[in-house]
């Protein structure tokens, strides 16, 4: 059995994480920790879990280095989990870190975007975990897994096949991008409160979203050139998922039709066990996603404008960040990547 734990355990990605373990046959969680509710039971607080935790209590974060644990989830804000992270590094324990701060690889970008980094030599040796685009060996060798951004992962998904192919003018790429109100996490913020959000949608942080340089270094790396592109983050007055809608410019516009697109799709994604290609004339709703580690992809060609249109969901809370950790801690293990993570929608 993997024992892990998990630091941060009250938040929306940590009882995330609670529930897929709960059901992993591989790994087991041994301690969590939390400020607010430390000295409390795992299930008082959240009564979901009764009958899985009943016997585990919340520690206090400082409690973490004597927890027996080889592998150790970080559901931390960013700005606070490079201060645990080269700590937990150091005592020869795995970390996969499910916050910003390892995802950015140039260390000016991630101090212009987010704040300044304490620990930048670790900043190289993290594996971005997003195995369907990136590859295994990687986050397969790595200690620290930097755990991708909810909606970067939406949106990487839904371009990299086309990216990859160079199909598409990267300078013209537009995500349209949509959230279920998870994704702010579990604190008490009154934009995200029930009478702010109910009924009402709205976008937010238009060309200044904290993912926009994620995106453009991932698309970047996949293009061999620098691309920019434009994010447009929404407020969805749901509770958990992220629709991606992703405009492109086609280089060639005559020589694609949606069927010829979507098979660039199939194919790029063929082996992968989370990731769904929609029939043509199909479109994904967040719905099928819901509370499970997939990714479906859907996609038309607008052959007015010459212009491709695709559209991914995946739930935010799972593909979008503990379900992606939980593959990701399968790979670096040697586990069948999909242990623990199949599940049909909510
Ligand atoms: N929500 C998403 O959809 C999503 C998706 C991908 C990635 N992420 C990232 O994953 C991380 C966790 O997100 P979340 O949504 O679970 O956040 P959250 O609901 O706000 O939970 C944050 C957790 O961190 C603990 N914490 C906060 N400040 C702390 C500090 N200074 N010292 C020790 N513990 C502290 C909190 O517990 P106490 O206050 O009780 O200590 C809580 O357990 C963030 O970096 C977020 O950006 C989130």
């Amino acid at each position: 059995m993997i024992k892990t734990a998990i630091i941060g355990a009250s938040g929306y990605t940590g009882l995330e994480l609670l529930r897929i373990l709960a059901l992993h046959d591989k790994a087991i969680v041994t301690a969590v920790t939390s400020r607010q509710y430390a000295g409390k039971q795992v299930t008082e607080i959240f009564p979901s879990l009764i009958g899985h935790y009943d016997e585990m209590t919340f520690i206090e974060p400082s409690e973490i280095r004597d927890v027996d644990a080889e592998l150790f989830l970080c559901c931390l804000p960013h700005g606070t989990s490079m201060e645990a992270v080269p700590i937990l590094l150091k005592a020869g324990k795995k970390v996969i870190d499910l916050s910003a701060d390892y995802r950015i690889k140039d260390v000016a970008t991630y101090e212009k975007w987010y704040q300044a980094h304490s620990s930048k030599d670790l900043i190289a040796e993290a594996a971005y975990g997003l195995p369907e685009v990136f590859g295994r060996e990687t986050i397969k060798n790595a200690d620290l897994i930097a755990n991708p951004g909810c909606y970067p992962t939406g949106a990487t998904l839904a371009l990299a096949p086309l990216v990859k192919a160079e199909l598409i003018k990267n300078s013209s790429i537009i995500i349209d991008a949509k959230s279920g109100v998870s994704g702010a996490g579990r604190t008490a913020n009154i934009a995200t409160s029930f009478m702010e959000i109910a009924e009402g949608f709205n976008a937010y942080k238009v060309g200044e979203h904290r993912h926009t340089p994620e995106i453009n270094q991932s698309l970047g790396l996949l293009a061999g050139a620098e691309v920019s592109v434009t994010f447009t983050p929404h407020l969805l007055p749901i509770k958990r998922g992220i629709l991606s809608t992703v405009y492109a410019d086609l280089k060639d516009t005559g020589s694609h039709t949606t069927a010829s697109l979507l098979e660039v799709f199939r194919q790029n994604y063929a082996d992968e066990p989370f990731i769904n290609i929609c029939e043509e004339g199909v479109l994904p709703n967040i719905n099928e996603v819901a509370g499970t580690n997939n990714c479906s992809i859907g996609l038309k060609l607008d052959s007015a404008t010459g212009r491709v249109v695709v559209i991914s969901v995946i739930d935010n809370l799972v593909k979008g960040a503990s379900g992606a950790a939980i593959q990701n801690m399968n790979i670096i293990y040697g586990l069948c990547e999909t242990t623990g993570l199949i599940s049909v929608p909510l």
